[in-house]
């Protein structure tokens, strides 16, 4: 599989004081407390050994993420993530998870880059593509979903 869980495994593994510079770091690069939250605790990474729907894909940049869905009666039951990238990546990948979790398909394919940053609330202009490439993933599995179902 696509990842290799480094980001995460070394913050859990972070002590506090490490943590804390972690956040100082990332407030002065200029993300919000939000997006740093984001990045820092990862409640949805990893993968979904049944998902229904699977994307992966690799930024321009080289960074990679995949998103893993599982239906649940029309609505997403589950989701999680996968990262291997920045911490824009991280955090963007997590705002879309929590956004899509219990709504249906339509309203995940009408999430855009606005949606996304509207939930981070601030990270620096150079890591705005990363929410892009999270929102590409989620787009790559809703087409690649909706040309399964109409196969
Ligand atoms: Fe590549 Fe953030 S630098 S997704």
């Amino acid at each position: 599989m696509i990842v290799k869980e480094r980001d995460m495994t070394s913050i859990q593994a972070a002590t506090s004081a490490e943590t804390n510079s972690i956040e100082e770091m990332l407030t002065a690069s200029g993300y919000s407390k939000t997006a740093i939250n984001y990045y820092i605790n990862k409640p949805h990474m990893g993968q979904i050994s049944d998902a229904d729907i699977i994307s992966e894909m690799t930024g321009t940049c080289g960074d990679t993420m995949g998103i893993y869905i599982k239906m649940d009666n029309g609505v997403v039951g589950d989701a999680k993530y996968q990262v291997m990238g920045c911490a824009g990546a991280i955090s963007a990948a997590r705002a879309v998870v929590d956004l899509i979790k219990g709504k249906d398909l339509d309203f995940a394919r009408s999430i855009d880059d606005g949606t996304v940053y509207k939930v981070l609330q601030e990270i620096p202009v150079k890591k705005h593509h990363c929410i892009q490439l999270a929102v590409k993933t989620l787009h790559k599995a809703l087409d690649t979903h909706h040309l399964q179902r109409s196969a």
